[in-house]
């Protein structure tokens, strides 16, 4: 059976994982596709680290150039993370002609355009699926297995720390600093969370899945996010009560009626932020640390994709089938069968998150006087926005109390405008919180009033 050499940058969390996976259905894989994948060299930031699983003190090295740099290595993985060495690690490896395997979405988020173009220049390729939602195999099923399909939309549970954050406010009634700091304790949350619980890791997801739906290159400049900083407990029970639960999403979207791109691509919405989608939808079910991907496709409908999005055993299933997918391109010779990123045209626009259209969820601190429901209201009615429905919930005592209302689809500028003008009534007495509702259905929300 052919052998194929294996050099592994990395070899902490992630690394360790493979090569212990490796060890473990390294025979199933080779019985699979008929090539035997074997580890020659592992870099590591020092030998003596620790590591969930050992890897033999004879492969390991602190040089990732011995590694990439050796004639005997066909494969590259790169699982150190970061966008400085990394991006060294992944040029240096594409322009010795060599396949990469990566996890890192921050570094094909800030650097995948030019480490496609130095794959294609070098008649290699570079292989990602580990970098978004870690087992969940959706970049394959977005790059082959929806192949023939438009992506009319796409939501996805696909960070973590976030969705375990807010699993657990909802379940035990807690607080978003009391479970983060606990989770944190516990090594569901990183110290600093900020990447995640700010939502720029769910960004970089994003922008990739956006990117490979639509086929033109989304950038995290262009993608609008919102972290779960904001969400209380307070709103998570409001939402409840409304039928509503409240989940960290990565959105794209067609928007069909915007007016399209440059050469008549697609207008898009791109987007990270907590919304509210009902509590009987599937996605709401999804708990803990689970990631989700509901894909709907033109010609297939609603899908949806579950399961550990993070781990070094999911992320270790997800850098195996890149492994098999790189090994037999290599044998075939068909190293460009699937290139990483194939820019379609003509080009597609994403549409600024003021133009996007959404329905809202509204939460105010009101002064509790005759009056007060008037004044605001009359604020969305001069900007010419419906409200669905208004609850001031009983129980709630005092000077200041809140006010819920449910808004009708409306553009975000309007309703951010909005906002700030009823934040400056006197009446009003905490900056306006403001969630949009998913309501995730086949057709779309739509509400004959919106805007009347
Ligand atoms: N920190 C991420 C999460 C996993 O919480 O989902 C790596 O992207």
């Amino acid at each position: 059976m052919e052998v194929l050499n294996l050099g592994m940058v990395g070899g902490g969390t992630v690394g360790s994982g493979v090569f212990h996976a490796l060890q473990r259905n390294g025979e199933l894989l080779a019985a699979r596709i008929g090539i035997r994948i074997q580890v020659r060299k592992v870099a590591v930031k020092a030998v003596d680290e620790p590591r969930p699983y050992p890897i033999p003190r004879s492969l390991l090295t602190t040089d990732w150039r011995e590694v990439v740099e050796d004639p005997n290595v066909h494969l590259v993985t790169e699982l150190v993370g970061g966008t400085t060495v990394a991006r060294t690690i992944v040029r240096t490896a594409l322009r010795l002609g060599k396949p990469v395997i990566t996890a890192n979405k921050a570094l094909l988020s800030a650097h995948g355009p030019e480490l496609f173009a130095e794959a294609r220049a070098h008649g290699t390729n570079l292989y990602y699926e580990a970098s978004v939602c870690g087992g969940i195999p959706i970049i394959k099923a977005l790059r082959e297995g929806f192949v023939g399909n438009q992506i009319v939309a796409l939501y996805g549970i696909v960070n973590g720390t976030c969705n375990y954050i807010l699993t657990r406010m909802a379940r035990e009634q807690a607080d978003f600093a009391t479970v983060l700091a606990e989770a944190q304790r516990e090594g569901y949350a990183e110290t600093p969370p900020d990447l995640d619980i700010d939502g720029h890791d769910a960004q970089h997801k994003t922008g990739i899945l956006a990117s490979l739906a639509h086929g033109f290159w989304v950038p995290p400049s262009q993608i609008h996010v919102e972290g779960i900083r904001s969400v209380t407990l307070l709103d998570l029970q409001f939402a409840a009560q409304l039928g509503y639960s409240i989940k960290l999403l990565g959105i794209v979207k067609r928007l069909d009626g915007a007016a399209p791109g440059r050469g008549r691509g697609p207008a898009i919405q791109v987007a990270v932020y907590p919304a509210l989608i009902p509590t009987g939808h599937v996605l709401a079910g999804v708990q803990g640390v689970y990631n989700a991907v509901l894909v709907r496709g033109d010609v297939v409908g609603d899908t949806l994709f579950y399961g550990r999005g993070a781990g070094k055993d999911a992320t270790a299933s997800a850098v195996l089938s890149d492994l098999a997918d790189a090994a037999l391109d290599l044998r075939f010779g068909s190293r460009q069968r699937r290139p990483a990123f194939v820019e379609q045209t003509p080009g597609g626009r994403v549409v600024p998150m003021e133009q996007v259209v959404s329905r809202s969820f509204v939460r105010l601190s009101v002064v509790d006087r005759p009056g007060v429901l008037a004044r605001i209201a009359a604020v969305f009615g001069q900007a010419r926005i419906g409200i669905a429905s208004v609850i001031q919930p009983e129980g709630h005592t005092g000077e200041v109390v809140p006010l819920i209302f449910m808004l009708h689809e409306a553009p975000d500028g309007a309703v951010c405008r909005a906002l700030a003008r009823i934040a400056r009534l006197p009446v009003v007495k905490a900056p306006p919180v403001r969630f949009r509702v998913e309501p995730l259905d086949q057709d779309g929300p739509s509400n004959p009033n919106a805007g009347a």
